[in-house]
């Protein structure tokens, strides 16, 4: 197997949850490595998830769209790029819900223009996709990295669309490409409108717990180390074109995720409401992680100490959470959950 070790790296949506992780482990990890993130910054991505080291000499960040052409491509050029990683993402499906057009724009047409200039200037490019393109999966099935793509939310179609313009760049012009397709990731500094920070900062302030439907929905909780290190492996030992899940493979109900949320932070269950469903709402993600573990990799978190650890971190860290939620987030809550907890059932 060879071993490729990328040296300067574009990493977009590198203020993002996810994509702040990953900057903060592979600096870590490859001290002679140079990140450059290139972030947008949306109201997801901030800068200070990586205030402890924006004074490294190896960081560096470009505040910018990934779909402008010229400047992703005077950044690579500039900083002698060798390797794109693709966070970058309107990420929300609820939000994709309430304003999809701007999922395609960033979601598809954005990875579009870092294909675009991937193809320009030699470069390869990491995608970083999710388990969502898979579309909801039936019992008694794991999804394998050949399956069909079945995507049934406005996030999903836009992540599946960009999977697949990058397999068709690596087919008709031999891009270098990898994919990896995650599971829901948990833990620091994920934004609070995703489900696990969300309850458990509602349950920190003693508000009710918006449980959609019969919240009997099963997803991949997955800590978002492991997911940086999935990412890891495939970009130092990954073969060129192929693609690789990375999650725990194994799954809970939401509402088994609620009592771990609950129980870590001494809340009552009595916050738990039900709530009117969301629309097209998929029932169960599950993946099938064999060809990523092939590769000597494997999760350090189970997904009950997954949810567990994410939710320790939201108390101990509210001075990063409550400005967001005192802030322009007040907005969107009152318009995905005002009518929704009026209604709702315990
Ligand atoms: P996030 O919403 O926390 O962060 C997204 C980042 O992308 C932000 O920093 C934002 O400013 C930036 N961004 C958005 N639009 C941009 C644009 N047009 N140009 C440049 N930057 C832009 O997302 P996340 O949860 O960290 O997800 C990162 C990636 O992982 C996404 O591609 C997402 O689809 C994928 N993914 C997420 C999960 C999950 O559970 N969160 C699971 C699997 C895969
Ligand atoms: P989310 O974190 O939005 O991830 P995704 O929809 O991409 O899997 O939601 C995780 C699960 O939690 C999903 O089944 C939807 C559910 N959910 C709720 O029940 N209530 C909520 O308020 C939110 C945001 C999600």
């Amino acid at each position: 197997m060879i071993e490729l070790s990328p040296r300067a790296l574009l990493v977009t949506g590198g203020c993002g949850f996810i994509g702040s992780n990953f900057v903060r482990y592979w600096l870590a990890q490859h001290p002679q490595s140079h990140v450059v993130v290139y972030d947008k910054l949306t109201y997801a991505g901030r800068k200070k998830n990586l205030a402890d080291l924006w004074e490294d000499a190896r960081l560096k960040l470009v505040v910018g769209d990934i779909g402008d052409l010229d400047l992703v491509r005077a950044t690579c050029q500039q900083e002698n790029i060798d390797l794109i990683v693709n966070f970058a993402a309107e990420t929300h499906v609820d939000q994709s819900i309430l304003g999809p057009l701007v999922f395609t724009d960033t979601n598809v047409r954005g990875t579009h223009v870092l294909l675009e200039v991937a193809r320009e200037l030699g470069l390869r490019l990491h995608h970083i996709s999710t388990d969502e393109v898979y579309g909801h999966i039936r019992d008694d099935h794991q999804s394998v990295e050949t399956d069909e793509l079945a995507p049934r939310s406005p996030y999903a179609a836009s992540k599946a669309a960009a999977d697949q313009l990058v397999q068709a760049y690596a087919i008709t012009y031999g891009l270098p490409v990898t994919i990896t397709r995650g599971a829901n990731n948990v833990g620091p500094y994920q934004y609070p409108e995703k489900a696990v920070p969300l309850f458990a900062t509602n349950a920190i302030l003693g508000e009710a717990i918006p449980v959609y439907g019969d919240g009997l929905q099963m997803r991949d909780y997955a800590h978002v180390h492991d997911h940086c290190t999935g990412i890891e492996t495939v970009l130092l030992r990954g073969e060129i074109g192929e693609v690789y899940n990375v999650g725990t493979g194994r799954e809970m109900t939401n509402l088994d995720m609620v009592d771990i949320v609950l129980d870590t932070l001494g809340k009552s269950h009595d916050l738990v409401r039900h709530v009117t469903d969301r629309p097209g709402h998929d029932r169960r993600y599950s993946m099938n992680v064999d060809k990523l573990r092939e590769l000597g990799w494997q999760p350090k978190y189970d997904p009950r100490e997954a949810v567990a650890e994410a939710a320790k971190w939201y108390a101990n860290n509210r001075a990063w959470w409550e400005p967001i939620r005192n802030g322009e987030f007040r907005e969107y809550y009152e318009k995905q959950y005002a009518e929704r907890l009026a209604g709702s059932v315990r």
